[in-house]
């Protein structure tokens, strides 16, 4: 266990033991799922990157990583507008393409982020979201691979942050 200077740290929710386990689990049945098909895996930036690194290196298939940028949150509040600070660089035509990001909480970022991709002549796109809470929903979406179902509170660590702290935490908790 780290030990943090300067803050106390947060409540734990997810154990490190308990998010190996379950990426281990989403990388197999990806791997399966995706076995003979062109996969471009796209991390959503800044809070999945943490969870990419993880997940990519477990699956047993050749993959291209890209990376999208966006921006809806201030502090713990969702704005409900979500910005688009960095696009995909790589062809996507015809390519199958699994999204993978921190958390959908209301799903206005994933919902915004799926048509935008579904413009672009891709061959399928599906979602890989480490954390669901599906309690706070507003718009309708089928997520594909979910790691854990969360309850309504605010979480950090594991790449998720609270006002830019906590990314670094290797563990889930409750601030
Ligand atoms: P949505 O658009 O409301 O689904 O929000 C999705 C984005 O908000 C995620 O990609 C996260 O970056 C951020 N977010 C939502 N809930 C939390 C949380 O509990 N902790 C940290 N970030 C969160
Ligand atoms: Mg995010």
């Amino acid at each position: 266990m780290i030990s943090y200077k300067r803050t106390t740290l947060p409540e734990p929710l997810i154990t490190e033991d308990e998010i190996q386990k379950k990426v281990n689990e989403l990388a197999l049945q990806i791997s399966s799922d995706y076995a003979t098909r062109e996969l471009v895996v796209v991390c959503v930036l800044k809070g999945a990157w943490v969870f990419m690194a993880d997940l990519v290196r477990r699956l047993s298939l050749p993959v291209r990583c890209d990376f999208v940028r966006l921006r809806s949150y201030q502090g713990t509040e969702t704005t409900g507008k979500v910005e688009m600070l960095l696009d995909t660089t790589s062809d996507l035509e015809g390519k199958d393409l699994l999204i993978v990001e921190d958390i959908v909480d209301t799903g206005i970022t994933m919902d915004y982020l799926l048509s935008h991709m579904q413009k672009r002549g891709v061959r399928s796109v599906e979602v890989c979201a480490l954390l669901d809470k599906p309690s706070r929903r507003v718009v309708d979406l089928e997520i594909r691979y979910v790691g854990f179902t969360i309850p309504d509170k605010f979480i950090v660590g594991y790449g998720l942050d609270f006002d830019e702290k906590f990314r670094n935490l290797p563990y889930i908790g409750v601030v």
